[in-house]
């Protein structure tokens, strides 16, 4: 089992980006918590953090994961072209939010991405990308 998470825009700031929001731990917090969960349960994980929608794009179109975790940041909110790169392949992906977007701006409640997506979890901090991870171990 092989899974991708990928990050977008603003995740390499974690730590350091309204910590009242996302917490004060790092995006290589994130990546040890991630990678040691993959280590205990045997499943070789990509770690994928850009800013850029075309390279996040790109990366949904070509990759080897059998399952993908997607935080696309604000990307989620108008992204038709990320929403559009989740369909060029059969590899399923679980949305993630650190925050309750929910709870937040009225734009933030709005995900294009997520009829493409087979779950969504936010609002569960770092531990949404495990849980994340446990949905695509269990499909
Ligand atoms: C986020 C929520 C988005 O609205 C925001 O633009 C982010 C982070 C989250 O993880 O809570 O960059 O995806």
């Amino acid at each position: 089992m092989k899974i991708l998470v990928i990050n977008g825009a603003n995740l390499n700031m974690l730590g350091k980006r309204e910590p009242s929001i996302y917490g004060s731990k790092t995006s290589q917090d994130l990546y040890n918590l991630v990678a040691d969960f993959c280590g205990k349960n045997e499943i070789k994980v990509e770690f994928f953090c850009s800013n850029n929608e075309g390279d996040i794009v790109t990366k949904l179109q070509f990759n080897n994961a059998d399952g993908i975790v997607l935080n696309a940041g604000a990307f989620t909110h108008y992204s038709y072209a990320i929403a559009d790169a989740i369909k060029c392949n059969n590899t399923p992906v679980v949305e993630v939010h650190i925050s309750d977007v929910n709870q937040r701006e009225s734009f933030r409640q709005n995900s294009v991405i997520k009829p493409n997506c087979i779950a969504t979890i936010c609002g569960k901090g770092f531990d949404g990308y495990l849980e994340a991870i446990n949905i695509l171990l269990n499909k």
